[in-house]
């Protein structure tokens, strides 16, 4: 599991910031889970409610009182201490913007990340070793991979 923090000279100098803020690109692995924290000192006051949100229309959760919306539900936690939101088995799909907004007599944008999934890439299954016996494997059946072998020590001719 990421979890991602702010230096706390960021944090402060995004304090004294007017929004909107950039967001944090963060590429995350496909099945990986990720917390996503706000990016200010929040204090909710009784007319506040802090919204997650998705691709700026769908929302995750609200607090308070704490909702998960349908969506997601079993797919994110939410941290009523923290008001951090975690992401759980990323998927592709679940690539996109989250944001975190508080709405009180106006809105104010709390936190912005650009979540970015991956998918492990397998690295091909091809070495080569200098003291490989191609002279011996190489039998001219004309099969891919004596072809191959063939082609990569470009040798001008079978034995
Ligand atoms: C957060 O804000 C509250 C109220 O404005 C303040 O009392 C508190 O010290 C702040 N905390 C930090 C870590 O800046
Ligand atoms: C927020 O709270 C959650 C759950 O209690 C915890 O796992 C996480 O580390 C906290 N994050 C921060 C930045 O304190
Ligand atoms: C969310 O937004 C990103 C970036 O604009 C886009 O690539 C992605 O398809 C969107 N996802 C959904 C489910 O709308
Ligand atoms: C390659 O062959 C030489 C001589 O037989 C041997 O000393 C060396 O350890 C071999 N290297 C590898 C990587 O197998
Ligand atoms: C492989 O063949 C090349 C020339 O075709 C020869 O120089 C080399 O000694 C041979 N290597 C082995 C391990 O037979």
């Amino acid at each position: 599991m990421v979890t991602l923090h702010f230096p706390i000279a960021i944090l402060l100098t995004l304090l004294h910031q007017a929004e909107p803020r950039v967001e944090t690109s963060v590429f995350v692995l496909k099945g990986q889970d990720v917390r996503l924290n706000v990016q200010t000192n929040v204090t909710l006051q009784y007319v506040d409610v802090l919204y997650w949100k998705f691709n700026r229309s769908d929302n995750v959760v609200k607090y308070p009182p704490k909702v998960t919306f349908e969506r997601y539900q079993g797919r994110v936690e939410f941290s009523e201490g923290n008001l951090s939101l975690l992401l759980k088995n990323l998927q592709e799909g679940d690539s996109g913007l989250y944001d975190a907004v508080v709405s009180g007599n106006k809105d104010s944008n709390v936190a912005a990340y650009l979540i970015k999934v991956q998918v492990r890439v397998m690295p091909p299954v091809l070495t080569v070793d200098s003291n490989s016996t191609i002279n011996d494997t190489c039998t001219c059946t004309h099969n891919k991979l004596d072809y191959m072998l063939y082609k990569l020590h470009s040798r001008p001719d079978c034995p």
